[in-house]
């Protein structure tokens, strides 16, 4: 059996994060303020936070969908506000996004190798791995994945191909990503008829003609097929109403299929590089629950604001002693109290608010949000107080355009006890 060697190449028990409940957002108020929580979404290093997982989530995770960093040597930006449409370049706002640089090969193979040794031990029996990469590193993930979960493992090598402009003139167009699908072991959710697509035009038509066209097989003309290892999806710069400015965001469908192959409504799926949240946003939409991470706070608040527009299922954000969510800054907005509401009344508006009514100094109960709408439109100025208390402060917290998060504290004053 090959086995991939690299300087250094060594499984180092990794340092588990200390984990710090921040806040947990009811979108729109659900459930709030004790409905238990079953989903989650983390800011920090993902190895430091699988480690610190392992005790409650060793062997309990159904799915895990993996995009980390291509070995792209670049850094990506976030296009901000509302200028990301891909067609007009001349509107964007750019802000730091991810770094995808490496000092060398070795390293980076490092990087996945530590990781994807974590995510094999928190995967449960049954469940299934997907590894979203490129040209650039798949062939070595692929004996990675060998190495850790087994070669016999090994479900599909997916191709998502894709078009759209490129400026090479010397080689084919690079347009396909490649995705390397393992479970573990036989015994695997694999839900092909939640997935299965229409046959194509021609193929009706054959079969409508002649009904010998399949050679002794009969096509479930009616419900579809199950699709190929190939597919087509359109790249999110072209599907105006999911794109969120994050770099090298994946879209909904692509997820979904993933969702829906291989994991079951009540299942718990992960995924440690989330980015723009599109993972949990496609799991809370099929009633999976969810745990995601990423080491920058635009991606995880990005993560919020999805969950949040698509009035997910409760949530919990925590950060780990190395990060933070919110900065000690002078507040930008101003926001009044009245009567059972609270205004924004500052002419400068954020791209993000919410409110915790019964503030405890401690952990953000999120009540009630309001959203920059995704194209136009102008975010709400009044949030609706569903509960006060004499004594407990209504905390608002708010995000700029450029992903910072300030808080603001306002006392009720001559509330009823
Ligand atoms: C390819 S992007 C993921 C995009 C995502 N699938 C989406 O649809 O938006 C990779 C992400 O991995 C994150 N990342 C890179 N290294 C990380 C680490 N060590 N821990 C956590 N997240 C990391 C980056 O911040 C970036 O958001």
């Amino acid at each position: 059996m090959p086995i991939l060697q690299w300087s250094g190449k060594t499984l180092i028990p990794p340092q588990p994060a200390r984990l710090i409940l921040d806040s947990v957002i009811h979108p729109n108020g659900a459930g709030w303020p004790d409905n238990p929580v079953k989903n989650h979404l983390y800011l920090g290093d993902n190895l430091a936070i699988m480690a610190a997982l392992l005790p409650e989530y060793e062997g309990r995770i159904n799915l895990i969908y993996a995009d980390p960093p291509f070995f792209t040597n670049r850094h990506f930006s976030a296009r901000i506000g509302r200028g990301e449409d891909s067609r007009k370049p001349r509107e964007w706002q750019l802000a730091r996004g991810y770094a995808d640089h490496w000092d060398n090969l070795d390293e980076y193979i490092d990087f996945l190798y530590q990781r994807l040794a974590l995510m094999s031990r928190l995967l449960a029996p049954g469940g299934s791995l997907y590894l979203h990469l490129d040209w650039h590193a798949d062939a070595y993930a692929r004996l990675l994945l060998d190495e850790l979960i087994g070669a016999e493992n090994f479900l599909n090598e997916i191709i998502w191909t894709y078009h759209g402009p490129s400026p090479i003139r010397s080689a084919f167009n690079r347009k396909h990503d490649t995705i390397l699908a393992y479970t573990k072991g036989p015994h695997y959710t694999f839900n092909a008829d939640a997935v299965r697509i229409p046959y194509n035009e021609s193929t009706l038509k054959t079969f409508a003609a002649s009904k010998k066209a399949g050679f002794g097989k009969t096509p479930d003309l009616e419900r579809g097929k199950v699709p190929e290892d190939w597919w087509y999806f359109p790249v999110v710069a072209r599907l105006h109403n999911e794109r969120t400015g994050y770099p090298t965001q994946k879209p909904e469908a692509l997820l979904e299929r993933i969702i829906l192959a291989s994991s079951n409504p009540g299942d718990l799926v992960a995924d440690f590089f989330c980015g723009s949240g599109t993972t949990p946003l496609a799991a809370a939409r099929h009633g999976r629950h969810f745990l995601a991470v990423d080491a920058t706070f635009r991606a995880i608040h990005t993560a919020r604001e999805r969950l949040v527009r698509a009035v997910s299922p409760a949530f919990a954000i925590h950060s780990t002693s190395e990060t933070a969510l919110t900065d000690q800054k002078d507040p930008i907005y101003a926001f009044q109290l009245s009567n059972n509401q609270v205004n924004l009344t500052s002419a400068q508006t954020p791209a993000y608010w919410e409110i915790d009514p019964l503030w405890d100094g401690r952990i953000f109960h999120s009540a009630s949000q309001a959203v920059l709408p995704l194209r136009f439109g102008e975010i709400t100025r009044q949030l609706s107080v569903p509960q006060q208390k004499t004594g407990h402060k209504i905390c608002v917290r708010a995000v700029t355009n450029e992903s910072e998060q300030i808080q603001i504290e306002l006392m009720p004053a001559d509330l009823p006890a």
